[in-house]
C-alpha cells in the first residue's frame, strides 16, 4: 500500500495523522510511506524523525503521488481535495454531517473516504476507535481547563490557616469523555457527580467514585449503545433536575451528544444565572451547538459571573498524544485493510470499513 500523510488544513489542528512510530510500523509491514514536509512540526515529530523511521519526506504533490490510501486527522481544504488522486481513499475525520459539499467534491473526483468517525463501536473494531481515543484527551483536559479558570482549588485542603473545602464538580454526559473527566476531576480531589440518560452509565460512574444524579423516569438508550433523543416531558425532567443540581456547582463539564444531531439543550440560561459567580462551565458539546443555551463554540461567554467555555477541538492542545493515539487507531485500520498480503482492500461489505463509507462509486453514501 502507498500512504501519503498531508499536513492538516483546518486552522489551529496541531495532530497529525500518523507520528514517526506509526510509520515505523506500517513500513516494517511493507507498505509505503510519503509524509508531506512539516505534516508533523506541530505535534512535536519533525521530518527527520519520519526519514528515520522509513517514510519519505516529500512535498505536497510528492506525497500524493500514486498514493492509495491518504491518512488525514481532519477534513481537507478544497484544494487539497482537488489534488488528490482519483481512486485514492481518503481517511480521516470527515465530520461528514457538517461537510456534505466537501464530501460531493471528493465523490467528484472520484475519490473514495473512509470517515473515522464510523469506526463500528465493536470490540474488534476498538483499536481503531479514534472518536473514543480522542474524546478521553478532550474529557481529561475539559477539566483542566476549569480547573485554571476556577477561582479556587480543586481539592480539600486543610492548612495552618485552615480548611479549604473541595469544589463541586457535575458532569453532564457519561459517555467517553465525561467518564474521564470524572476520572481526572475525581485525581484532582472534586466532590464529583454526573447524569446521563442511558442508565447503564450508573455504575461506571460510581466506580469512578462519582455519585450519579437519578433523574426519575428518563432512560434514552437507543440501538447501539448511544443515547436518543428525549421526547418533551422527559427533557422537562431533566432541565428542572439539572437546573436545580447547578446551582450549587463550582465546576460544570457537558459532553452530551446524539451522533448526527444537534447536542441536547440541558442548562438553560436562567439555570445558570441561579450559579455562583465565580463558578465554571467547560461545553464539550460546543461545535455541534453546546448543551448551555449561552455556549458559543470557541469562546468563553460570561452570564452573570459564570464563565461557559466553548472548548472546541481540545484533543488538539495535546497534540503529542492525540497523534500517538489517532495515528495507531490509522495503523489499526490500515493493517486490517492491507490483510494478509498488505494489498488494499476497502470493500464496503466489510464488517469495519463498510459503515465507515462517507464516499464511494462517485456517490456520497448517506
Ligand atoms: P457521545 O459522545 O455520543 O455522547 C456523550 C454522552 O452524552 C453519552 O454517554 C450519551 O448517553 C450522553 N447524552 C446524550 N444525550 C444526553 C442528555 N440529554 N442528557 C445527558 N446525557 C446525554 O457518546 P460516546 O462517548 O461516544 O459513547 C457512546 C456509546 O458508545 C457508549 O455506550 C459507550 O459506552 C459506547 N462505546 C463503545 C465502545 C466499544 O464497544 N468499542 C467504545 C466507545 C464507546
Amino acid at each position: 500500500m502507498r500512504v501519503a500523510v498531508l499536513r492538516e488544513a483546518v486552522a489551529g489542528e496541531r495532530r497529525v495523522a500518523l507520528a514517526p512510530e506509526h510509520v515505523a510500523r506500517l513500513t516494517k509491514a511493507g507498505h509505503v510511506l510519503q509524509v508531506e514536509r512539516g505534516a508533523g512540526d506541530a505535534a512535536g515529530f519533525d521530518d527527520a524523525a519520519y526519514a528515520a523511521a522509513g517514510g519519505a519526506v516529500r512535498d505536497a504533490g510528492g506525497a500524493l503521488a500514486q498514493a492509495e490510501v491518504v491518512a488525514m486527522v481532519q477534513r481537507p481544504s478544497d484544494a487539497q481535495a482537488d489534488a488528490l488522486p482519483a481512486g485514492a481513499l481518503l481517511v480521516a475525520l470527515l465530520a461528514p454531517h457538517r461537510h456534505r459539499t466537501l464530501l460531493e467534491r471528493l465523490a467528484a473526483r472520484g475519490v473514495r473516504a473512509l470517515a473515522m468517525e464510523r469506526v463500528p463501536r465493536s470490540t474488534r473494531a476498538q483499536a481503531m476507535d479514534a472518536l473514543s481515543s480522542q474524546a478521553t484527551l478532550a474529557g481529561y483536559k475539559a477539566v483542566l481547563l476549569g480547573a485554571a479558570a476556577l477561582p479556587r482549588i480543586l481539592p480539600m485542603m486543610t492548612t495552618a490557616a485552615g480548611t479549604l473545602a473541595p469544589a463541586r464538580t457535575f458532569v453532564v454526559g457519561a459517555g467517553v469523555a465525561g467518564l474521564q473527566a470524572i476520572a481526572t476531576a475525581r485525581r484532582l480531589g472534586a466532590v464529583v457527580s454526573a447524569f446521563d440518560v442511558r442508565p447503564v452509565v450508573k455504575e461506571q460512574v460510581q466506580s469512578l467514585g462519582a455519585s450519579f444524579v437519578e433523574i426519575p423516569a428518563v432512560a434514552a438508550e437507543a440501538a447501539g449503545g448511544y443515547a436518543r433523543e428525549l421526547g418533551a416531558s422527559e427533557q422537562e425532567r431533566v432541565l428542572a433536575a439539572v437546573s436545580a443540581h447547578v446551582k450549587d456547582m463550582d465546576l460544570v463539564i457537558t459532553t452530551a451528544l446524539i451522533p448526527g444531531r444537534p447536542a441536547p439543550r440541558l442548562i438553560t440560561t436562567a439555570a445558570i444565572r441561579a450559579m455562583r459567580a465565580g463558578s465554571v462551565i467547560v461545553d464539550l458539546a460546543a461545535e455541534a451547538g453546546g448543551n448551555c443555551e449561552p455556549t458559543r463554540a470557541g469562546e468563553t461567554v460570561v452570564e452573570a459571573g459564570v464563565q461557559i467555555i466553548g472548548a472546541v477541538n481540545l484533543p488538539s492542545t495535546l497534540p503529542l498524544h492525540a497523534s500517538q493515539l489517532y495515528g495507531r487507531n490509522v495503523t489499526n485500520l490500515l493493517l486490517h485493510l492491507g490483510g494478509e498480503d498488505g494489498v488494499l482492500r476497502a470493500d464496503r461489505a466489510d464488517e469495519i470499513a463498510g459503515p465507515m463509507f462517507v464516499v464511494d462509486g462517485g456517490e456520497v453514501l448517506f
